[in-house]
Formats: C-alpha cells, structure tokens, sequence
C-alpha cells in the first residue's frame, strides 16, 4: 500500500494495577476519545520517524524506553520486510507516562499499521504478542493488561495468561480522570512493589486484598451498586499507598475528590505520579469533582461516562 494507517486509544485500569501482575484480576476501561494515530507512507527515502520525541531516521532513534525502534524491527524481520522505504507518523493524544497506556496504544496502533501497509492478516492475539516485545522494555514483566484494553472496545476483566473477558455495566456513572502532571514512573513502581513482596508478608497481604477488591467490584458494576464501588476504590487506594505506588499529589486529589462529592477515588495506572480517577453518581458532580481539581493543580481532566458501549443513556 502507499499508505496506512493504524489506530488505538487510551485506557485507564478501574480496580488491579500492580496486583495483575502477580496474577490478580484486573478490571480496565477503554477510553476511546483519546486517541493515538500512526501513518504509514511509501517513500523512496530511508526508513524515517515522526513522533513527539523524534523526528529522523529510524537508525538514528536513540534506543529509548519505548522499544518502538525494537518493535519496528522485529515486525519487519518477521514479515522479510527489512529494506522497504517509508516514513512512519506518530500522533497521539494521550499524554505520556500518567498511567493511561500511551506506550501501549502507541505499539498497537503501530503494529495495525504496519501490518495493514504490508496487507498482511493480523489476529488479537498475534497483536497482543507483538505489543509485548515493546512493553518489556518498561519493566520487564508486563501482565499485557494494558495493550489488551488500548485494543478493546468494552471494558474488560483481566487475568494474566488467561482469555479476555468483557464487564457488563449495566448502570451509569461518571468517572473524572484528572492527570496530576506529574510523571507517573511505571518502571520503578513496579520494581517498588516487587522488592516489597520480597521483604515483607503485608505486600502479600496488600496484593490479595486488590485482587478481592476488583472481583468485588464487577459485582458493583453488574448491580450497580455504585457506593459500594465507591469504598472499594478508597480502599484499593489506601492499599496502594501502602505499597508505596501513591504520591502526595494523588493522596491529596483523592481526599478533593471525595470531600466535593466524589463516591471514590484512587490512582490509576503504575502510580508515583500521573492520573487519579473519581467515581461520581452524575455528571453534574463529576464536574464539580473536575473543576476543583483543576483549581488545585490538575494540568487536565476528562469526563468519561461508565458505561458497557451498548449502554444507552
Ligand atoms: C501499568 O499500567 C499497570 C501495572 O499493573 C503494570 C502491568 O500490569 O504490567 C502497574
């Protein structure tokens, strides 16, 4: 083709972060108005790159933390592409490193677009496969919790090495996404917990209760009993903090967002920074919860209905 284009978006992870990777379940929400967009076009130049990072060759693109230049070439050694010219465009919305999956969205949407410029087939879990050659290079030991939800359309009930399965919602709510603008550092949090497990028996404590807390929680979201819901979230948040994998800018947004109406409130994502997620009844009180942590610092916030795709209303 003379060119391609590949898509994906973000994801937040509801109840699980850092538990998943111990084999935990994990419930995570697809959030498809943030998007990421890669282009592919046929040139006769060297194979080049554009992104926020970078913008040159790809044998110049220093070898950074993405692994994008490692996914690029496995996929082109594995479909005997090495010497095709092109340039390859990066957009993306999703602000980087706050826990919302741009690394992940940015593999997947690459991956569909490599595949659909080489008119090659592309099954689910051939590009799950491919995303995790460059999520290893985060930490090591990616669950694959977050390539699966930026390539999700429903919200999804996670479990390491097991087949996806989708979270019916059945009632709506509101949940704010405020990202603290603070780098979230997903590489060291996970190495943080790892090393906690290592040393003491309430880290073990602490990931099981995580583990209760998201299979407590798709109940909540099958009744729709979202106070319950709610707590779960604070109580997931205080176990998180105690792993170490809050930051006070969290700590202080989620006691905002609760005293101003919020039913809970916890990270998002690896923590250490990056985004806080809030659980209101109605849309009215997200913004309120939103506007208020905007005045304490948030850089941005977004309003997502918490809701199954074919939900009306
Ligand atoms: C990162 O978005 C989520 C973590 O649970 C790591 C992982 O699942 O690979 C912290």
């Amino acid at each position: 083709l003379k060119t391609a284009i590949g898509k994906s978006h973000a994801k937040i992870i509801f109840f699980g972060e850092h538990s998943v990777v111990y084999g935990q379940p994990a419930i995570c929400l697809p959030i498809s108005k943030i998007q990421t967009k890669v282009t592919i076009t046929k040139t006769n130049a060297p194979q080049t790159i554009q992104s926020r990072y970078f913008d040159g060759k790809l044998i110049d693109m220093p070898n950074n933390e993405t692994g994008i230049q490692l996914l690029i070439k496995t996929i082109l050694t594995e479909l005997h592409q090495e010497n095709v010219s092109f340039n390859i465009k990066i957009q993306s919305e999703i602000p980087s490193e706050r826990g919302m999956g741009s690394s992940a969205a940015t593999a997947v949407a690459l991956i569909r677009a490599l595949f659909h410029f080489f008119e090659q087939p592309l099954s689910h879990s051939e590009l799950l496969r491919l995303a995790d050659v460059s999520e290893q290079y985060i930490h090591g030991n990616p669950s694959g919790l977050d390539a699966a939800t930026v390539s999700a359309k429903a919200p999804i009930w996670f479990i390491r090495g097991r087949r996806l399965q989708t979270v019916p919602i059945t009632k709506n709510a509101f949940l704010v996404i405020a990202d603290t603008g603070i780098l979230g550092q997903t590489g060291l949090a996970v190495q943080h917990v790892k090393s906690q497990l290592a040393s003491s028996t309430s880290a073990e404590t602490a990931i099981e209760r995580l583990g209760e807390n998201a299979k407590s929680a798709r109940e909540c979201l099958t009744t729709g009993n979202f106070k319950k819901l709610g707590t779960l979230m604070n109580n997931s948040q205080n176990l998180l903090a105690k792993l170490g994998v809050s930051h006070p800018t969290l700590d202080l947004f989620a006691q905002l967002a609760i005293t101003n109406g919020a039913l809970g409130a916890k990270l998002t994502g690896g923590g250490m920074g990056g985004c806080l997620i809030a659980l209101t009844q109605d849309k009215k009180t997200a913004q309120q919860v939103a506007d208020i942590l905007i005045k304490n610092g948030a850089v941005n916030t977004w309003i997502e209905p918490l809701k199954s795709p074919d939900h009306k209303g």
